[in-house]
């Protein structure tokens, strides 16, 4: 492997606490870090113990205060409104402080947890950052999900006080938020203090009196507040995500490992400089709307774009290129469904043509697999280097890289080339033992992770560490399997458990079932992820009804798909669904999902030792053809 990397690589792992007290050295704490690593709970470890900052002042006032204050910090660009804004360090850095002295006159203090609704508003990013800046801890909750999961996360969470703006926008549709909070809070056993809620001009909500204000109405009367230090330890943010039951997981980031990561990462990872355009295609509900929307750009002192809109149809497939071109991004990221989503529609690229994309230096793709096909066409229409790298929610930022700010390494199609320093990734069989080069197994990484991944879950630390740590002592699982070639390049091929990747969401299949399995005419269900060519994956349901069921079968298809997406939210896209007589299990009654889903996406399986009776096999084939898989 050529050197810079391998060298990097070398001294993160051998002495990661001079590796990181080195990248800390980019961050203005209010009290300078004294020791890097806190192993003395381990496998629980904390990065700069003794370190204090604030995170907001770090991504809005050092710039403010050293040279940076008219430079754009963040471009509002919103096709499906017409709108641009531009927010210069300065005038961000304003409306930070002044949401945050709203907030703090709601009695928003420091530990205190937030709840954001939002869609893709600057007031997001703004209440993001007003919450960092008093240290309170913002969870912000994704558009697409629905009321019943808002309300599990405001009972986890226990919010004082929840944003949430009148209404999202998709596409052509104006989206109601406010009624869906209003239903949350309903369902919810805890109840905030109160609610601030932006009012949109495509839609006004109803306000509860007592409880409901309105932002511009807080804002007027606002004294803006200044940035509270906190310790490095101190969560930032808990972002759920799907875990294996209907319960999500509260992913815990910290202030200080996260800081010193993400700035590290902007630069060696991205290759961004200080004063660039960086854009991040993807939605403040999401770890990398986190990450690389907000944290990370505003961090490294560069401009941050905040897109309401999709790749298609806000208006066409060469909405992406004009976004690079008007606004000069230099490096873009997104999900490779999105590069899906415009191939299809503009399969030559010839939408590309119209525009000046010389600014653009990369593309970075992450949050499924990137299938080479895609991958290949994004290089070829775009003229730059694509680079696929694999990370988590948990980790925060990527593990595995093709790290363009260090040295950039030969590209193989269907990997995201190497370890990114700090990372130390392996893989291993079932019994924990490390496996050779080129066999697949759960990929993990040594402990202790980098600065940046998670803490621990949310008021869980047993379920964290039952869920990560356990089955292999001394490592995280990733739940990702895959392996590692000769050359150190890592593939990451499939999930181990029941996780699904849908257009880039993660979800899981088991909070389906939960759902499905409510219905009172379903004995028993599996949701299985079928591949879809647009978004990877979809879910899809199968059912076998109770004796003498109330309703027809094409009644409870029907039934559980406005289930899922009332329960669980239209981001499942959870539409296909078929009644079977049975599901294929082994003798001690396991579903055999993964065969399922063998047999659905039309790939050869090897009928199971343990099955119970194999002529079962035959009846779901037959059941997936009629709902057009199985096609071989
Ligand atoms: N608020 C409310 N509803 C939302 C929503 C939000 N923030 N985000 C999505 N939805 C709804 C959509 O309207 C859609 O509803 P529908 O079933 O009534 O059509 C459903 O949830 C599924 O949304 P989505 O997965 O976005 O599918 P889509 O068909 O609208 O668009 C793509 C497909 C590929 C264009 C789109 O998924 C995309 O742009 N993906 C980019 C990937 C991405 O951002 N990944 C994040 C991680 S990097
Ligand atoms: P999320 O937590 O939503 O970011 O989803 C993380 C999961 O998405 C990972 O565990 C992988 O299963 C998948 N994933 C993300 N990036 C990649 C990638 N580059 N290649 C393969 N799978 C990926």
């Amino acid at each position: 492997m050529p050197t810079r990397i391998a060298d990097a690589q070398r001294r993160s792992l051998s002495d990661p606490e001079s590796f990181w007290a080195e990248a800390a050295t980019a961050i203005r704490w209010t009290r300078a870090p004294k020791r890097v690593l806190d192993d003395s709970r381990a496998p629980f470890y904390r990065w700069f113990p003794d370190g204090e900052l604030n995170t907001c002042y770090n991504a809005l006032d050092l710039h403010v205060d050293t040279g940076r204050a008219e430079q754009l910090a963040l471009i509002y660009d919103s096709p499906v409104t017409g709108t641009l804004e531009r927010f210069t360090f300065r005038q961000l850095r304003d409306q930070v402080a002044r949401f945050a002295g709203a907030l703090a006159a709601q009695g928003v203090v420091k530990g205190d947890r937030v709840i954001l609704y939002m869609p893709m508003i600057p007031e997001a990013v703004v209440a993001m950052l007003a919450c960092a800046r008093l240290g309170a801890v913002h969870s912000v909750v994704f558009g697409g999900f629905a009321a019943p999961e808002l309300a599990t996360r405001i009972d986890d969470a226990q919010p004082k006080l929840i944003v949430c703006a009148s209404c999202g926008i998709e596409a052509t549709r104006v989206i109601a938020y406010k009624p869906l909070l209003d239903e949350a809070i309903t369902l919810a056993a805890h109840k905030p203090k109160a609610c601030i809620v932006k009012q949109r001009s495509q839609l006004t909500a109803a306000m509860v009196a007592g409880r409901d204000l309105d932002w511009d109405a807080c804002v007027a009367s606002a004294t803006p507040a200044a940035c509270v230090p906190v310790a490095a330890t101190d969560p930032l943010y808990i972002l759920y995500t799907s875990g294996t039951t209907g319960q999500p997981k509260g992913v815990v980031r910290d202030n200080g490992g996260h800081a010193v990561a993400l700035k590290w990462s902007m630069q060696n990872v991205y290759g961004v400089q200080p004063g660039e355009v960086f854009w991040a295609a993807s939605d403040v509900g999401w770890v990398v709307g986190h990450s690389y929307i907000v944290y990370g750009p505003l961090l490294n002192g560069n401009t941050t774009i905040l897109f309401e809109g999709k790749p298609v149809g806000t208006p066409n497939a060469g909405t992406f290129w004009r976004v690079i071109a008007d606004h000069r991004v230099c490096t873009l990221f997104t999900a490779p469904t999105a590069f899906r989503a415009i191939k299809k529609e503009d399969p030559e690229g010839k939408l590309i043509r119209d525009f000046d994309l010389r600014s653009l230096r990369a593309l970075f793709l992450a949050g499924e697999r990137s299938d080479p096909a895609t991958l290949v066409w994004a290089e070829t229409q775009l003229g730059v280097p694509v680079v696929d790298h694999w990370w988590q929610t948990e980790t925060g930022w990527a593990i595995v890289a093709n790290c363009l700010g260090i040295e950039s390494l030969p590209v193989k199609h269907g990997s995201p080339t190497v370890a990114v320093p700090g990372w130390d990734v392996r893989v291993l069989d079932e019994g924990g033992h490390e496996v050779p080069r080129g066999t697949t197994g759960a990929l993990v990484c040594k402990l202790p992770l980098p600065p940046g991944s998670l803490l621990t879950l949310w008021n869980a630390d047993q379920r964290y560490f039952d869920a990560y740590l356990k089955e292999f002592p001394g490592y995280y699982k990733t739940a990702d399997a895959g392996y590692i070639d000769d050359a150190g390049y890592v593939y990451v091929m499939a999930r181990t458990d029941d996780i699904i990747n849908v257009a880039g969401h993660r979800l899981s299949t088991g909070a389906m079932e939960e759902v499905l399995a409510s219905h009172p005419d379903v004995a028993e269900c599996a949701v299985i992820g079928v591949a879809d060519e647009l978004k990877g994956e979809v879910p899809l349901g199968l059912l076998v009804l109770r004796d003498g069921a109330a309703r027809t079968p094409e009644q409870v298809v029907q039934d559980v798909v406005h289930r899922v997406r009332d329960v669980i939210g239209p981001v499942a896209a959870f539409k296909l669904a078929t009644v079977v007589k049975r599901l294929p299990k082994t003798r001690s009654g396991k579903i055999l999902r993964g065969t399922m889903k063998k047999i659905a996406d039309s790939q050869p399986y090897k009928q199971p030792a343990t099955i119970d009776d194999p002529a079962v096999l035959g009846e779901i084939d037959a059941s997936l053809r009629d709902v057009g898989y199985a096609k071989r």
